[in-house]
């Protein structure tokens, strides 16, 4: 995953034509204006992050990712944030952030637990009980099923690719973010499937119960 990212780079940001209103309805269900301290898992070129932070000018922001390239490229879109924003390598594999516990009020994650084998996702869950504030938010959009017979169709086409061959398809598929969301531990506020071009993501935004 990491060499297929650092030869992809900024290639990233053209998938902008399906993920932007996915976004946009992550952003508005974020309450971000209400966060001091934002960390996201998975930043690629920063392009989710500036925005954020252009609108938040008192937010602190911390952005991993395990590839080179993308690292390059976000601190460079984040440069203009001076301290406030700051981007970290992990070491591929894992899904422990080096950050302290309850430390965060916003973890977020665009596009990236759909890249990750099934466990890494429910220890992804467990490590945002860890980071979270109580009553921090998770906000997560990944792909997702289609909920319509087109979308559908090229969901059911695109895990079929995904299961011949993972690299066609950058090494995601589609799943369901709420099946993870155990209600013991998260209060879901918002769970919506976007569909943009026929594809389909889910955006999720809970928070961690006190
Ligand atoms: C599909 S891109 C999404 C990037 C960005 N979130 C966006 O929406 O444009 C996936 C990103 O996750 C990173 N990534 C993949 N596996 C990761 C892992 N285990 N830990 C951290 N980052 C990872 C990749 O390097 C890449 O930058």
């Amino acid at each position: 995953m990491k060499r297929f990212y650092d030869h992809f780079g900024a290639g990233q940001d053209r998938q902008a034509f399906y993920e932007d209103p996915a976004l946009d309805d992550l952003v508005a269900h974020a309450a971000l204006a209400e966060a001091r301290v934002i960390t996201e898992f998975g930043c690629g070129t920063g392009r989710l992050a500036r925005r954020i932070l252009t609108g938040l000018p008192d937010a602190a922001y911390i952005g991993f990712d395990v590839s080179t390239t993308m690292l390059t490229l976000a601190r460079r879109s984040l440069a203009s944030c001076g301290s406030r924003a700051a981007v970290l390598q992990l070491e591929p594999g894992t899904v422990q952030l080096p950050i302290a516990d309850r430390s965060s009020d916003r973890l977020i994650s665009a596009y990236v637990l759909d890249l990750l084998p099934v466990a890494d996702i429910g220890a992804f869950f467990e490590e945002a009980r860890r980071v979270l504030k109580p009553g921090g938010r998770l906000c997560l959009v990944s792909l997702t099923t289609g909920t319509t017979l087109v979308p559908r169709l090229v969901a059911g086409v695109w895990s079929l690719l995904y299961r011949l061959r993972p690299q066609l398809v950058g090494g995601c598929r589609p799943i369901r973010l709420g099946a993870y969301c155990a209600p013991a531990h998260w209060d879901l506020l918002h769970l919506r499937t976007v569909v943009t071009w026929a594809i389909s993501s889910e955006v999720l935004v809970a928070r961690l119960r006190t």
